[in-house]
């Protein structure tokens, strides 16, 4: 046996939906109680659900008892400050695991090559119940940042890059893709993340909303793209040396990068 998975996902692994109308919203990110998460870059996080309710970001499976990243538990305080970033993690209908609201800091190309990571949403999952996926519904107006997606982390050839405007929606098996964000800009990105589980209500809500599965990325210089791979893979290097030396390796990355 083995999990269900949405087709619409077979071809890239991702899929692109049509823009929600961001401006029309409230900036209710700013005012989220925030608490400090190191995940892929500089980044801090405000929690809508978490494993049983606390102001807190911890994998699900790192609780008493542990639990795979579904039935998520709202977080009071911050639901109460942001009722429309709520309401839109609900309106899928899916199960929820993890909802929250990234904040990350401007970085490079090279910084978001070397932060491509998989995440681990399926620990615990039991097979015969949905594959868990990430939606990214971007928040604030990041028309030069990127989503950057490889199957390959280490070859270039197979990365996407999907653009971060205001209100951009995109739904991604993190689990098979390697992801991190290229943010440039001066302000911090805010972006809503939830886990779903897959099934018939997120089939749904993704067929209603015009999927797109490919696209054409923006065009990088090769030139910064060459240097930033370099760069990425000789600090990769290294740090799987010193990795190899404490005897930690890359499944401890794993648990800590578990967001873009
Ligand atoms: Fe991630």
């Amino acid at each position: 046996m083995t999990h269900t998975k949405l087709p619409v996902f077979d071809e890239s692994g991702y899929v692109i939906v049509d823009s929600y109308n961001q401006n029309a919203d409230p900036r209710e990110w700013e005012n989220l109680v925030f608490v400090d998460w190191k995940s892929s870059g500089d980044t801090r996080f405000a929690p809508l659900a978490s494993a049983y309710g606390d102001m807190e970001c911890d994998g699900f499976w790192n609780h008493t008892p542990p639990k795979t990243d579904k039935d998520g538990v709202w977080v009071q305080e911050n639901i109460d400050i942001a009722p429309i970033l709520t309401a839109r993690a609900q309106e899928v209908g899916a199960n929820v695991g993890r909802c929250r609201v990234i904040e990350l800091q401007p970085n490079t190309y090279a910084d978001a090559v070397y932060n491509l990571h998989r995440d681990d949403n399926n620990r615990l999952n039991p097979e015969g119940t949905g594959w868990i996926v990430r939606s990214f519904c971007n928040l604030t107006a990041d028309s030069d940042s990127v989503m950057i997606l490889r199957e390959d982390r280490d070859d270039p050839a197979t990365e996407v890059r999907v653009p971060l405007p205001a209100g951009a929606q995109v739904v991604i098996d993190t689990q098979r893709l390697y992801h991190a964000v290229w943010h440039q800009g001066v302000v911090p990105r805010y972006c809503l993340i939830t886990s779903y589980e897959s099934g018939p209500a997120l089939d749904s809500w993704i067929s209603a909303r015009n999927p797109v599965t490919g696209i054409d990325s923006p065009h990088l210089d090769p030139e910064l793209m060459s240097a930033g791979n370099e760069s990425a893979m000789s600090k990769r290097a290294s740090r799987e040396a010193a990795s190899a030396s404490m005897d930690s390796g890359m499944d401890s990355r794993m648990e800590v990068l578990s967001e873009a």
